[in-house]
């Protein structure tokens, strides 16, 4: 029998981040009857199994109402399709509905997940041996995963309280090309990161765009989270405030939608010129890496989207309102928990301005060891940061999610992860 020794394997097979969160899988799976303050998963019972064929069968009609024939309708769920999908032009009249973004229709790419858009993105723009992007720490595992499968490497700029700042980015930007290196892009959430929670304020927005223009970098705006803030504040997109295409917008349906589909995208309307002169689309030169990696997006996932967007007049914040009440709920009962159980134990914690996660920081070491024994005896489970750091940090801080629980359980998981602190402090 053929033997493979584990270290001979590529570096993301054996990535520690991956393990952590394999880790942390496990420990979940060995206490089901945990309360789950980790899994950062959109609420379950707001999908019904029905709502795959209604939603297919809208984006039938849909076809139809067009005047789609009955051949070409039968081809567009069931054949192999255009490489960059089928969903271009819905998702450009849903950017502009819900974040004032206008991209000609050709600019969008429907990849599988925001996942396949960060793996597109970062193979297209990384070509040298001394490209880098830059990204905040700490910072969402599954694109710093990404570009670790890509070899590409990632440079840190650390996030402060508030936020990424435009000159801790500036200031990185300017050390990795004192190294020789190329800073290519940066990667940020915008609104309510994963892990953080923290959103960028108007003016870091503004001049975030700016140290990317002085910088020479793309920006690689994430916003899976972005409708579900806590109030009705309008936090505008840098893609919506970008006026010389510097970001590029990764887009997700797994929180607006559901995950099941695999449905993201990314808008790329970068122009790209040829040494003759030939200019494209970025979206269009990319397409041919998107070739490489899955062919095309599921036709019958993306019918599904399609069928979503058609009925809803391309709104998925109108389309959302249940799903916005509900996570705005379940962080006002998160940071009330908080309030009230973890105010005497020494401990801080943020207050974000809507999204699914927050972060407490504790006087123990919130390692593995004690996610286990939490886990085993106190019955809660949550996320150490450190899992989110890519060279050490995080070690007494935790991250906690809301989106996954019915709104009476975050009070119980709170209070016993107030009692695991307040033992393991004693
Ligand atoms: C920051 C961030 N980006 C993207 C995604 C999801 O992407 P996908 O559409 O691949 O599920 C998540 C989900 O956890 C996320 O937290």
């Amino acid at each position: 029998m053929v033997e493979l020794a584990r270290e001979s394997l590529h570096t993301s097979v054996t990535d520690p981040v991956a393990a952590s969160m394999n880790f942390l899988n496990e420990v979940a799976s060995r206490f089901p009857a945990a309360i789950s303050l980790a899994a950062g998963r959109p609420f379950d019972e707001f999908y019904e199994v029905t709502d795959i064929e209604r939603y297919l069968a809208a984006y039938i009609a849909h076809l139809r109402a067009e005047g789609m024939s009955e051949p070409r309708v039968r081809q567009a769920v069931l054949q192999y399709g255009r490489t960059n999908g089928q969903l271009g032009m819905m998702i450009s009249r849903m950017l502009e509905i819900d974040e004032g973004i206008r991209v000609p229709e050709e600019s969008v790419m429907v990849t599988s997940g925001c996942q396949e858009a960060m793996i597109i993105a970062l193979r297209g723009l990384a070509a040298e041996p001394e490209d880098v992007v830059l990204a905040d720490e700490p910072c969402y595992v599954g694109f710093t995963g990404a570009a670790r499968v890509l070899g590409v490497p990632v440079v840190s700029v650390p996030e402060a309280a508030q936020g990424l700042s435009p000159e801790a980015v500036a200031r990185v930007a300017r050390e990795v090309r004192a190294s020789g290196r190329r800073p290519r892009a940066l990667y940020v959430v915008s609104n309510f990161a994963n892990p953080s929670g923290v959103s960028l304020s108007d003016e870091a927005r503004r001049g975030l765009l700016e140290v990317a223009a002085d910088e020479d970098l793309l920006i690689l705006e994430d916003d899976p989270y972005g409708l579900f803030g806590s109030d009705d504040t309008c936090r505008p997109t840098l893609k919506s405030l970008d006026t010389d295409q510097r970001v590029i917008y990764l887009g997700s349906f797994a929180k607006s939608v559901f995950p099941g589909a695999r449905v993201g995208f990314l808008v790329a309307d970068q122009a790209v010129v040829s040494a003759d002169g030939h200019r494209s689309l970025l979206a269009d030169e990319l397409s041919t890496v998107k070739s490489m990696v899955t062919v095309n997006t599921s036709p019958i996932a993306q019918a599904v989207i399609g069928g979503v967007l058609a009925s809803c007049g391309y709104s998925l914040r109108a389309a959302n309102r249940e799903k916005i009440a509900f996570y705005r709920r379940n962080m006002a009962a998160l940071l009330a928990a908080l309030e009230r159980h973890f105010a005497d134990l020494a401990t801080t914690w943020n207050t974000p301005s809507g999204g699914f996660f927050a972060v407490l920081r504790v006087p123990v070491r919130a390692d593995e060891k004690l996610l286990e024994l939490s886990a085993r005896d106190y019955g809660v489970l949550w996320t150490p940061m450190s899992f989110f750091y890519t060279r050490g940090g995080g070690s007494h801080a935790i991250r906690l999610s809301c989106s996954a629980l019915a709104t009476g359980q975050i009070e119980e998981g709170v209070r016993r992860l107030a009692t695991l602190i307040a033992d393991a402090r004693s």
